[in-house]
């Protein structure tokens, strides 16, 4: 599919019901906003988008394996250097586990570089007993507890814009410039995690890693290609404000075909997929590669028609299902809909978001996530795919390099008490390098090959 969908235009959507907008108040302002972004360089380009469906196709077949992580909500003020590289360190040292232990590519997906909307759960919040607009992430406004600063401001959607490109740019720089080279693995492990368990696990690793290319070195194999030197990263968001969405989607010279050139790969949450909502009619004629979440309140013949409206030509590639049910419910929910998808034909990756269903409130009043309980839901993922005969295709994480606590368990033993050491996300807990690490030493374990 190369020609976007019939009876469709970047602006389709706008006569259906768009959920989970902002109540931008300043109509003008947000319209000038848009057209000076319709005007800004795309912060992607089409070819990179087609090559990562190119990947994705293999992964439906097994042929390769998805990683998706990064923070559940960016923040402005976490776009540094630091941020940037810790995070993207993290994924590559899971990819090279999995990489690895899978003997596959690892398609590396960031949830970075644009991860500026969220949905929530309702239009207001009460914080320290004050009802506030709720903070839809810093596209839209500010977290801080103050009636202004949560009236929602077109400016930040132009600011969002820079801090992607500024995101994007590192990004490439590194992985383009000689950071993320395979000669360089040991690097990428933190201080703070290398005299953990895992940093020794880890360390063991590169090693044997290092000591395979001095070997090709040896017998005279140069190791100065870029399928050593540049690692393939791309980036994602929820795709949620549409008219953000919209002012960054562009028609590709070479092919006629539209693209959203905000990033790589878009995801539909669980909560914005109505067949005959806006985002879906927005989607449906980008050609990005799609994840789609499915959670617990799924109906299938729904999920059916949806994939049917977004790839009505069965495209391996273009859609990702990020089913996300919790551990204790997986085993109720996923067969039935690995069935119903594979009786319909449906060329699918199957991704697992383990996160997001095991949430819950600790005793100290955090919102928290058990080390165990994610990877509880992991197993059960690959071992229900494997006995329905499908293919456990990829992970979904929120993950972050820095050494928070903010999701409990793991080696390191994290309890509730030590939540409010360094709790420092704004929505979702996070897995700090150390849990994230062991985490994809796990999944090692289960794809070993
Ligand atoms: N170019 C390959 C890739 O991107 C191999 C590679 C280079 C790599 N650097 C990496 C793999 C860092 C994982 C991590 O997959
Ligand atoms: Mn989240």
């Amino acid at each position: 599919m190369t020609t976007s969908s019939p009876n469709w235009n970047k602006s389709s959507w706008q006569s259906r019901t768009a959920l989970q907008q902002p109540n931008w108040p300043d109509r003008k302002k947000y319209d000038e906003v848009l057209s000076s972004l319709s005007l800004l360089p795309p912060l992607v380009f089409a070819g990179e988008i087609r090559e990562l469906k190119k990947m994705l196709a293999k992964a439906v077949d097994g042929q390769a394996f998805l990683l998706q992580g990064g923070d559940c909500s960016e923040e402005f003020a976490g776009c540094t250097a630091p941020n940037i590289r810790e995070t993207l360190k993290v994924l590559l040292q899971m990819a090279v586990i999995l990489t690895y232990a899978g003997g596959k590519p690892v398609i590396k997906v960031g949830r970075i570089a644009g991860q500026y909307a969220k949905p929530r759960s309702s239009d207001t919040e009460m914080v320290n007993g004050v009802e506030l607009p709720s903070y839809r992430g810093d596209m839209a406004n500010s977290c801080l507890p103050d009636p202004v600063a949560r009236i929602p401001d077109p400016e930040r959607m132009l600011k969002g814009y820079f801090l992607s490109a500024a995101t994007l740019n590192l990004l490439r720089a590194f992985t383009r410039g000689g950071f993320a080279s395979l000669q360089r693995v040991h690097a990428w492990n933190q201080e703070f995690v290398k005299q953990s368990p895992m940093g020794r696990s880890y360390e063991r690793l590169a090693k044997q890693l290092n000591q395979a290319l001095n070997f090709m070195e040896t017998i005279g194999i140069s190791t100065d290609i870029p399928q050593l030197k540049e690692a393939q990263f791309f980036t994602s968001h929820e795709a949620l404000f549409l008219g953000y969405e919209e002012s960054l989607t562009r028609e590709d010279s070479t092919t006629g075909g539209w693209y959203d050139c905000s990033a790589h790969m878009l995801w539909i949450g669980d909560r914005t997929r109505q067949i005959d909502g806006a985002h879906i009619e927005f989607l449906r004629g980008v050609l990005n590669p799609l994840g789609m979440k499915i959670g617990p309140k799924h109906d299938l013949d729904d999920i059916l028609a949806i994939i049917e409206r977004l790839n009505p030509d069965n495209e391996p590639g273009r859609i990702t299902l990020i089913t996300r049910f919790g551990s204790k419910t997986i085993d109720k929910y996923l067969p039935p809909l690995i069935r119903g998808v594979k009786k319909a034909g449906l060329q699918v990756v199957w991704c697992c978001d383990p996160m997001h269903a095991n949430t819950f409130t600790s005793a100290s009043g955090r919102k928290t996530r058990n080390f165990d309980e994610i990877l509880s839901e992991l197993r059960c993922f690959f071992e229900l795919h494997w006995s329905e005969g499908t293919i456990p295709g990829g992970v979904h994480f929120e993950l972050t390099g820095e050494n928070v606590t903010e999701c409990i368990g793991g080696a390191r033993e994290l309890a509730d008490e030590h939540l409010n050491l360094n709790y420092l996300s704004t929505c979702d807990p996070r897995l700090n390098a150390e849990q994230s690490l062991e985490m994809a030493f796990q999944i090692a374990e289960m794809i070993r090959s």
